[in-house]
C-alpha cells in the first residue's frame, strides 16, 4: 500500500528514463540467436525483461550483465539453444511479450518446449499466436485448452505464410517474424496499421533480409529464411512509455516545467506525443547536436541511433488541454500510454474520446474497466465504451480528488494513479504499488526527485 499527496509545486529538473522494455527483450532475443557477442548499454532491469533473460538462460545462452544497463549476450546461433531438459520448462512471468515472442523461435526449434507464466499472462489469449504459427506447421497447443498458456510447443520445419493479422500486435508479428527465419519460403505479415517495428529494426540491424512495403490493404512486412545474424551493439534508448508518467504529470501540475533525456521517439511509438499536442501539449524535442530535431511523427534518421531506434530530449512544461478524439492509427502507437491518456483527460477541458482500443481489455488488466473505476473514485466523469472511454473532463488540478484506488497488479495502473494523485485534492492510496518493478523498478524515486523539496 502507497499514500500519495498533491504535489506541493511545480515539477521541475531533468530526468532519464529507463531503457526501453521492448527493444530490451527484443536485444536478448536477437543475441541469444546471433553469431558472436552483443553488447547491450541501456538495458532495462526490470522483471519483465529479467524473465526473457531467465528464458535463455535456461536454454544455454550465457549473460553477463556489468551493472548499470551493460549486458554481454553470448549468442549461440539461430541453431544452438541448448535446454536444460526436453521439453524445456520457461517461465515467463508476467511478461506477455516474452510469452508471446519466445513462442515463434521455440517452434522452429529440435526440442519441445512448455511456456507458462504468471495468472495474468495465463489468462491472455494465445490463439493469435497459435493459429499463424500452426499454419507455419508448427505444434502450439494450449495445455489447459483454452487459448491461453501455458503452451506445449513441438519444433518443426517451419513453411513460409502470408499472415494478414487481425489486431495490430507488434507480439503477434514479432511472433511470426522471427519463426520465419527459420522457415523455407519468405513469410510476410500484413497488419492493417503498423505496430511497433522494433524487431524489423533489429533484425535489419542484424543483417536478416527484411523490408516493409506500404500497399492499399496495409503494410506487408516480408522477411526472408537467414542462416546467421550478425551482432551490433545496442544502445537501447529510454522507454518513451515510462516517459509518457512524466509527461502527464508535467503538464498537469501547474508551471511544471521538466527535461526529459533521451528518449525513444520511434514513429510506431510516439503517437501519446502527437495526441497530447492535438490537445494543446507544450512538448518540445530539444535538438541533439548541431541539427535540429524533427517533429514527432517523422522518421529522424540523423537522431543518435542505435539499431535503428531513434532519440531525442523532451522539454515538457504546464500546459492547458482541451479534450480531443483520439482512435484509428493512432492507437496501436501509444497502445500502453493510453491509460494515463485518460488521467490527463480527465484535467483537460471538455470531452475527449479514446476508440479503437479494445485491446486495453486484455493487457496485463482489462485497463478500460481498471481507469474507468479509478478515475470515477477520483470525481472524474468517465464512461467505459467497448473500445475505450468517454472522458468529460472539467478542467484544472482541483477537478480530481484523492481516492483508494485498486492497481489490480498492474504497473501501467499503478504509475498512472501515481500521476492523477499530484494533480488530485487530498490523499490517494494506492493498494499495492509494487508491480511498477514490471517495467519501472525506480518510478516511484524519480518522480520523487522532481517534486520540490526532494533532492
Ligand atoms: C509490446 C507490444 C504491445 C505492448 C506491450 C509490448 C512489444 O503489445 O502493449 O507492452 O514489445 O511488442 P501488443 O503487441 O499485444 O499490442
Amino acid at each position: 500500500m502507497l499514500k500519495l499527496i498533491p504535489s506541493p509545486g511545480p515539477l521541475r529538473g531533468v530526468l532519464s528514463v529507463p531503457g526501453d522494455k521492448s527493444v530490451s527483450h527484443r536485444a536478448v532475443m536477437l543475441g541469444s540467436l546471433a553469431d558472436g557477442d552483443t553488447v547491450i548499454s541501456g538495458f532495462l532491469e526490470s522483471a519483465d525483461c529479467l524473465s526473457t533473460i531467465g528464458c535463455f538462460r535456461s536454454l544455454g545462452t550465457e549473460i553477463s550483465t556489468s551493472g548499470a544497463g551493460y549486458l554481454t549476450v553470448h549468442g549461440q546461433g539461430l541453431r544452438g539453444l541448448k535446454p536444460e531438459a526436453d521439453p524445456a520448462i520457461l517461465y515467463t512471468g508476467n511478461s506477455g511479450t516474452t510469452t508471446r515472442i519466445m513462442a515463434g523461435i521455440l517452434s522452429a526449434q529440435s526440442f519441445g518446449s512448455v511456456l507458462t507464466g504468471d495468472r495474468s499472462v495465463n489468462s491472455r489469449p494465445m490463439k493469435r499466436i497459435i493459429d499463424p504459427l500452426t499454419r507455419m506447421g508448427a505444434s502450439v497447443t494450449s495445455i489447459d485448452d483454452n487459448n491461453c498458456a501455458p503452451l506445449m510447443i513441438h519444433g518443426a520445419q517451419l513453411h513460409g505464410i502470408t499472415y494478414r493479422s487481425p489486431v495490430a500486435s507488434a507480439q503477434v508479428k514479432s511472433c511470426i517474424l522471427l519463426a520465419g527465419l527459420y522457415a523455407d519460403s519468405p513469410v510476410t505479415v500484413i497488419e492493417p496499421v503498423l505496430s511497433r517495428d522494433h524487431t524489423e529494426r533489429m533484425l535489419r540491424a542484424f543483417g536478416a533480409d527484411i523490408t516493409t512495403v506500404r500497399m492499399d490493404d496495409g503494410y506487408h512486412i516480408t522477411v526472408n529464411p537467414c542462416s546467421r545474424l550478425s551482432p551490433v551493439p545496442v544502445a537501447v534508448p529510454g522507454d518513451i512509455s515510462s516517459a509518457a508518467y512524466f509527461i502527464a504529470a508535467a503538464l498537469m501540475v501547474p508551471d511544471s516545467d521538466i527535461v526529459l533525456k533521451n528518449v525513444g521517439i520511434n514513429p510506431t511509438r510516439d503517437a501519446f506525443i502527437r495526441a497530447l499536442r492535438l490537445m494543446g501539449a507544450d512538448i518540445e524535442l530539444l535538438p541533439e547536436g548541431p541539427e535540429k530535431a524533427p517533429s514527432a511523427g517523422e522518421d529522424p534518421d540523423f537522431l543518435s541511433s542505435s539499431a535503428g531506434e531513434p532519440s531525442a530530449d523532451l522539454r515538457i512544461r504546464y500546459s492547458h488541454l482541451t479534450g480531443a478524439e483520439i482512435g484509428g492509427g493512432l492507437i496501436p502507437a501509444m497502445i500502453d500510454e493510453l491509460p494515463v491518456l485518460a488521467v490527463a483527460a480527465s484535467a483537460a477541458e471538455g470531452k475527449t474520446v479514446i476508440r479503437d482500443a479494445a485491446e486495453l481489455r486484455v493487457k496485463e488488466s482489462d485497463r478500460i474497466s481498471a481507469v474507468t473505476e479509478g478515475l470515477s473514485a477520483m470525481g472524474a466523469d468517465i464512461e467505459a465504451t467497448d473500445d475505450g472511454f468517454v472522458i468529460n473532463g472539467k478542467g484544472g488540478r482541483s477537478s480530481l480528488r484523492g481516492a483508494s484506488i485498486r492497481c489490480r497488479s498492474d504497473h501501467r495502473i499503478a504509475m498512472s494513479f501515481a500521476v492523477a494523485s499530484l494533480a488530485a485534492e487530498g490523499e490517494t492510496v494506492l493498494d499495492d504499488e509494487t508491480c511498477v518493478r514490471i517495467s519501472y523498478p525506480d518510478f516511484f524515486r524519480d518522480l520523487e526527485s522532481l517534486i520540490p523539496g526532494n533532492p
